[in-house]
């Protein structure tokens, strides 16, 4: 098991934000968690990476206890958070963003520039410009590629097809699987539930800060009372 998230109970303040949530990722899989605005999901990325740490519950990485451990300890062991909001260095080329992000691991398999750049071509092309010119799905792209280049075990990915035009979002659904079979494994928040289940082999529904429902691709996808209830799809 990769990641164990076993009922947590997530505050912002006196604001009781997370009930009771648990989920689970076995090592390479893509997990989706899917809910509408507001659902919980940045919630749940954030209280896994120590960000807004649970007040209950417990989670669980390769076993090991990590809850409420911090966010740079969590990336050295492995976890790579890509939030919605990408802070990518704005004042730092594209290649330059890659460089600082790397974290050698003992792994054969790296990230180095080299291979990040097979899987996002169009980043290559425009290495040397600077972070804050690029475009929305350019700096998504990088987020994710910066992401990589720490070689994380586990990709925790906040909508990343937020924002993205359609020609993009199938482009990132090729780059997840290609990650996918390279061995990563992933937990992809998305409001996306159409794109999300192409990319996913299993998915959790939140909604109002209560997992809701699990299932596989599959049973999502046959499962109209349920997606028109919490996702409105
Ligand atoms: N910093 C904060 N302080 C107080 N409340 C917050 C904060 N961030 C989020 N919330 C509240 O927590 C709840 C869950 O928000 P969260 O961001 O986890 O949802 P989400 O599923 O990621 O939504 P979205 O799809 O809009 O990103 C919402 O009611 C939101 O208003
Ligand atoms: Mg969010």
């Amino acid at each position: 098991m990769m990641l164990e998230v076993e009922e947590i109970h997530t505050f912002y303040g006196l604001s009781h934000i997370l009930f009771g949530v648990s989920l689970k990722v076995e090592q390479g899989e893509v997990v989706c968690l899917l809910g509408r605005n507001g659902a919980g999901k940045t919630t749940t990325m954030k209280s896994i990476m120590g960000l807004t740490p649970p007040r209950r519950g417990n989670i669980r990485f390769r076993n090991e206890e990590i809850t409420g451990r911090q966010p740079y300890l969590l990336a050295r062991k492995g976890i790579s958070y890509v939030p919605d909001d990408r802070r990518i260095f704005a004042d730092l080329t594209v290649g330059e963003n890659l460089e600082i992000a790397a974290r050698k691991t003992r792994g054969t398999e790296e990230w180095d520039m080299e291979r990040i750049y097979e899987l996002f071509p169009a980043l290559k092309d425009i290495e040397s410009r600077k972070g804050g010119c690029l475009s929305g799905g350019e700096q998504k792209m990088l987020a994710i590629a910066r992401a990589l280049m720490g070689n994380p075990e586990l990709l925790l990915l906040d909508e990343p097809t937020e924002g993205l035009a359609p020609v993009l979002v199938h482009a990132l659904e090729e780059q997840i699987s290609k990650l996918k079979n390279a061995g990563l494994t992933v937990l992809l928040a998305e409001q996306n539930v159409r794109s999300a289940l192409r990319s996913s082999d299993r998915g959790y529904i939140i909604d109002n800060g209560q997992i809701r429902y699990h299932g596989s691709v599959g049973e999502l996808r046959e499962n109209d009372e349920v997606r028109k209830k919490y996702l409105l799809v």
